[in-house]
């Protein structure tokens, strides 16, 4: 059983998917393509989704490189690997650089970003991420974070690889410019696509005069405006996500969220109850990654699982041996928490059990898709 932060293991139908090849440039290719961004646009609330064949990455940078300029200010504050990445790809792309960085674990609060607003006046704009995977914490109020940057007229960028269909995400209401994701995390696709969400602002944003044809949404997006993509694209991948996409719908974009929401709970507090000391507060742990710190060596915790067949993730960088990561993101459903809770239990000698709550259970049509082996 996989449970790291992604790739997710995939419903049936969508791994059956992932095989197909055909003709990129025929008529029934072209239908993928206008299905899979007419709903990655009511998933995400989006004016339009870029679809780009590659990863979380491909998508982050192509964001980037899309709407910023050289030389423009922008404010990022990393709280974990990823953030880091951003900063980089921000630096990458040539932009002025406003890096604050957090301690793993934290989260800048409104005021420390209202501060900074004030402090760099000549700032255009803010790139945040939404979920750090690298430590299971995120902007659960990136709602409010939005009102704030887009009420101070700049710019925001958000990477939520990893928080995309588990949190309440509105790109057109929230007035978000660009949203990357990647399709390996809580959509439960395999992986191979990145996807660009903007709002009519971001589209307004677009400069793309400067940059590698490969990671402009410009041109990805008048490509889609004739239902094609400019290049070859990982045509299965595409097959997959649009099914993946149809099964969120049939779940419910907010009943996804609530699952999401309503299993860290449930692990975050049985993990508190068996010793195990998760990263994050009440006001900012992730919906998809539990990290903590377990009583026994994390190596220890990780090939333990193992062995006894299930997979999670140690931390990254400088909390590589500090903490485990389990996902939680995607299709895992009440099944899966309760097994992963019984076999922690098993490592550590413990004996305290309640099932998992009823939101963490998927919908029949999804339940009967998904196999935990
Ligand atoms: C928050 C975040 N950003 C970016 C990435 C990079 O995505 P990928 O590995 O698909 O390139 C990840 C991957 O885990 C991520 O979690």
């Amino acid at each position: 059983m996989m449970l790291i932060p992604g790739p997710v293991n995939v419903p049936l139908s969508v791994s059956f998917e992932a095989s197909r090849v055909v003709n990129h440039r025929s008529d029934e290719f072209r239908r993928v393509v206008e299905g899979l961004e007419s709903s990655l646009k009511r998933l995400f609330s989006a004016e339009r989704v870029a679809l780009l064949s590659g990863s979380g990455t491909l998508a982050v940078e192509s964001m980037v490189f899309s709407m910023t300029r050289k030389g423009e200010k922008v404010i990022t504050i990393p709280y974990g690997e990823f953030g880091h990445r951003l900063e980089e790809s921000l630096k990458r792309r040539g932009t002025n650089v406003v890096s604050v960085t957090k301690s793993p674990g934290t989260t800048p609060s409104l005021g420390e970003i209202e501060d900074l607003l004030d402090k760099h006046k000549d700032a255009e704009t803010v790139a945040l991420v939404h979920n750090e995977t690298s430590t299971g914490v995120a902007l659960r109020n990136l709602r409010e974070v939005a009102k704030l940057v887009k009420g101070s007229g700049r710019k925001l960028l958000v990477d939520s690889v990893s928080g995309f269909a588990a949190y309440e995400l509105y790109v057109k209401e929230w007035k978000i410019d660009a949203v990357a994701t990647g399709s390996q995390k809580a959509l439960a696709s395999v992986p191979g696509l990145g996807f660009v969400a903007l709002s009519d602002e971001g589209i307004g944003e677009l400069k793309g005069e400067d940059i590698p044809h490969y990671v402009d949404v410009a041109t990805h997006l008048k490509f889609q405006d004739k239902r094609e993509t400019p290049f070859t694209p990982a045509v299965g991948v595409f097959y997959a996500s649009y099914r993946a996409s149809q099964l969120m719908e049939i779940e419910g974009k907010e009943r996804r969220w609530k699952r999401h929401d309503a299993s860290a709970r449930y692990l975050r507090d049985i993990f508190k109850k068996i010793g195990m000391e998760n990263l994050g507060e009440d006001d900012n742990f992730s919906n998809t990654v539990v990290a903590s710190t377990p009583p026994v060596p994390v190596s220890y915790m990780v090939s333990e699982l193992k062995k006894r067949g299930i997979e999670i993730s140690r931390g990254m960088g400088e909390m590589k041996d500090k903490i485990t990561r389990v996902g939680i993101l995607g299709v895992v459903d009440d099944r899966a928490l309760s097994r992963l809770v019984f076999t922690v239990q098993d490592v550590l000698k413990k004996d305290v059990y309640y099932p998992p709550p009823e939101e963490t259970k998927l919908p029949e049509a999804l339940k009967t898709e998904v196999i935990w082996d």
